[in-house]
């Protein structure tokens, strides 16, 4: 683990000036409902889904003892930073199977069928899905949050006492490049 470390903390130093031009600022995210038990949880990413409140990602981390996701926007498309090749995209499935399932893919894999790619944007400070506010269901992993996108169905997947959420936008100048669990 420490030589990994060590070989990541190198290959960061080597690739900070490589990344694309077109990326935008990296960001962490907080949920947002008052007199709720999710208000300002930080969102986390861990087996290719997201949660916010999670005490440990079991990340792979360039800082590993930071247990939050960090994220950013290119062209509507949402991605975990990282500073490998290997990317982790977003996804969102609001049909009737997903009933709004965000989940993330590493490098080549697929995303579910009907899955949407496009249609993150930043409102008012506030992460939104096609123009819609999230949604946090309580998970039973470490008394966390499920995150999912607005699709129709207030208590998605079997889910209950779901909350809708601001997504808090919080950019971070000195990101933690992470590769996250699948
Ligand atoms: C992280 O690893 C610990 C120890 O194995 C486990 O208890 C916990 O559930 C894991 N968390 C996630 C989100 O996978």
């Amino acid at each position: 683990m420490q030589i990994k470390n060590a070989i990541f903390a190198a290959c960061l130093a080597a690739t900070t000036t490589a990344l694309p031009a077109t990326q935008s600022n990296t960001f962490n995210l907080i949920a947002i409902h008052s007199a709720s038990g999710v208000q300002y949880a930080t969102f986390n990413a861990a087996k290719s889904s997201i949660f916010a409140g999670l005490a440990s990602q079991n990340a792979s981390c360039a800082r590993p003892e930071e247990q939050v996701a960090t994220f950013y926007l290119n062209n509507g498309a949402l991605y975990l930073y990282d500073q490998s090749a290997t990317p982790q995209e977003l996804y969102v499935d609001r049909s009737g199977m997903g009933q709004g399932k965000i989940g993330y893919t590493t490098g080549a894999q697929s995303a579910p069928r009907n899955a949407e790619r496009e249609g993150w944007a930043v409102k008012d400070g506030h992460l939104q899905f096609a123009g819609s506010d999230l949604i946090a269901c309580p998970n039973s992993i470490e008394n966390s949050w499920s995150i999912w996108a607005a699709a129709g169905v207030s208590n998605p997947a079997g889910n209950s006492d779901c909350v809708g959420i601001a997504a808090r936008v919080e950019e971070t100048s000195n990101p933690n490049g992470c590769l996250y669990t699948e």
